[in-house]
């Protein structure tokens, strides 16, 4: 038995494309995998530490290879519990809506949570850095209301892809799976529709190889 981690970090829930595709995906996965687990997590409404300055300081502390003081623990404790529900699945989905061309802040946050040294990547001076998540698949649905299309101009305007897969990458993903839902706004509702048709079906099919 396996864990799917469902991550949506779109706070529009029923209205929201990128998780009206994921969902197709999540609800097919499920019944290829009735045995496995799915958790799901909106990154807006989940309750997230914050990553302020202790938090900070309480990072700064582990590079340093210091011990951390009774107020950096107490603010660690709640970021590590994160990161354990994160390391602990199997496999890992992700909703995410473009904003402002990169992604939506929860999901930064989230990101910054979890990109931690001795949890999700190491560093020595003979190796650099290395990341700890390995050997795990996750397939990222991204939803943007205009088109970035490969080889365009607009495709420099996308940081939404390359950020979230520079992000995870750096945490050790290699499988990195994608669909993309576009224009989910310039060309007008049907156009919208018909493209979250088609990647609906592209997101089933996926999900039987997953
Ligand atoms: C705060 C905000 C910023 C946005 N910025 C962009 C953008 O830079 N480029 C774009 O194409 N669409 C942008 N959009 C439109 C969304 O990408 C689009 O509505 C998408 O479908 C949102 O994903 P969702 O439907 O899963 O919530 C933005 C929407 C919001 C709410």
């Amino acid at each position: 038995m396996g864990k799917l981690l469902y991550i949506q970090a779109s706070p529009r829930i029923q209205r929201s494309h990128s998780i009206a595709v994921a969902d197709a995906f999540v609800g097919s996965y499920g019944q290829e995998h009735a045995d496995d687990e799915i958790v799901t997590l909106n990154l807006f409404e989940a309750s997230l530490p914050n990553f302020d300055g202790l938090a900070v300081q309480a990072k700064y502390t582990i590079l340093h290879g210091q011990a951390h003081s009774q107020e950096e623990l107490q603010v660690w404790k709640n970021v590590e519990q994160v990161i354990e529900q994160f390391t602990s699945a199997d496999k890992y989905v992700l909703a995410v809506p473009m904003w402002n061309f990169g992604i939506p802040y929860r999901l930064k946050q989230y990101i910054d949570i979890l990109i931690q040294p001795g949890h999700t990547f190491s560093y020595s001076p003979d190796k650099g850095y290395e990341g700890l998540v390995v050997g795990k698949p996750l397939l990222a649905v991204y939803a943007r209301g205009g088109e970035y299309p490969a080889g365009s101009e607009a495709e420099a305007f996308d940081l939404q892809t390359r950020y979230v897969e520079l992000a995870f990458g750096f945490m050790g993903f290699k499988d990195i799976r994608s669909v993309i839902v576009e224009p989910t706004l310039q060309g007008g509702p049907e156009l919208a529709k018909r493209r979250v048709a088609e990647a609906i079906d592209r997101a089933r099919e996926m999900a039987i190889n997953f």
